[in-house]
């Protein structure tokens, strides 16, 4: 067998073996992506090939948590590029607001350890709050879900370092994010938490009920899925929103194919996308 073969053998073998034992469905993923994640892994442990890191495996849990963690990338931030969420403050809340929908269901999917959430969260709240005639907090609800359960022990905690804040807007700061302990994380304020339930969730496999959210925002996640996937997802976000409801993609991502006509454009620049 070539070497190139057996490089690209031996790479399927250890891609199977990540999904049939993490639940970690690889195949859905770029193989530019885990090829770059893995490398790094292998690195680390001095490891050139593919099965002798399978093996690795075989006899190092921590190692294999250490992989997925790489895998994952969840690199995240509060109030990452701010510019979308002005726009999701302006054009996407206000509108769900002044709506007739009893309950307002939001889903943040691919949360990491929970920015994104409590960024959503704090910016509903202040729109509740600052517009008491519409109702009351309790009328928004916020599902945010991760397919690593170690990033959502975190999000669960809701404390955040000086890193992850410094695009967080300085009212916003004050109001929702202090006090700040003695290792300098700032602790998000309880009715931020009562806004949020945090869930381990595949989102290339399960999805909420048909029709049910009113918002989803999904960023910085799906560009590692390969297009298939990302088209399928698509679809799929389609079917779980109510019509009217709002899909954001961000600054990274976008649809792609036959998904483009399932959304009407309501901000192109920051990929904001009402369902059709
Ligand atoms: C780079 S973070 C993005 C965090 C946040 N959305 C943001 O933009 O700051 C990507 C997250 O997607 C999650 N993820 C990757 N594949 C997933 C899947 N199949 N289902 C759910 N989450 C997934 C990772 O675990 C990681 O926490």
């Amino acid at each position: 067998m070539s070497a190139a073969a057996d490089d690209a053998e031996s790479f399927m073998a250890l891609t199977e073996k990540i999904s049939r034992e993490r639940g970690f469905g690889t195949a859905s993923y770029k193989d530019g992506c885990l090829r770059r994640r893995i490398a790094v892994r292998m690195r680390a442990n001095r490891v050139d090939d593919y099965t002798a890191y399978s093996h690795l495996l075989d006899n190092d849990p921590l190692e294999f948590d250490r992989l997925l963690d790489a895998l994952t990338i969840n690199v995240t931030k509060l109030f990452r590029n701010n510019e979308v969420w002005d726009a999701v403050a302006a054009s996407v809340l206000p509108e769900l607001w002044a709506g007739e929908s009893i309950r307002i269901q939001n889903w943040v999917a691919g949360c990491a350890s929970g920015e994104e959430a409590y960024t959503l969260a704090a910016l509903w709240h202040r729109h509740v709050t600052t517009h008491p005639a519409s109702g009351a907090p309790d009328r928004v609800r916020i599902t945010a879900s991760d397919i690593d359960s170690r990033s959502l022990i975190a999000a669960a905690e809701g404390a955040f370092g000086p890193e992850t804040l410094t695009e967080t807007p300085d009212s916003i700061r004050g109001r929702y994010f202090a006090p700040v302990d003695t290792d300098g994380r700032a602790h998000a304020a309880p009715e931020l938490r009562e806004m949020i339930r945090f869930e381990r969730r595949d989102l290339l496999s399960e999805l909420p009920p048909a029709g049910a959210l009113h918002l989803i925002t999904c960023r910085n996640v799906i560009i590692y899925f390969d297009r298939p996937s990302q088209e399928a997802l698509m679809k799929r976000f389609h079917h779980a929103l109510a019509v009217g409801g709002f899909l954001v993609l961000g600054k990274v991502e976008t649809l792609l194919g036959p998904s483009r006509l399932l959304f009407d454009v309501v901000d192109q620049r920051n990929r904001i996308f009402r369902r059709a």
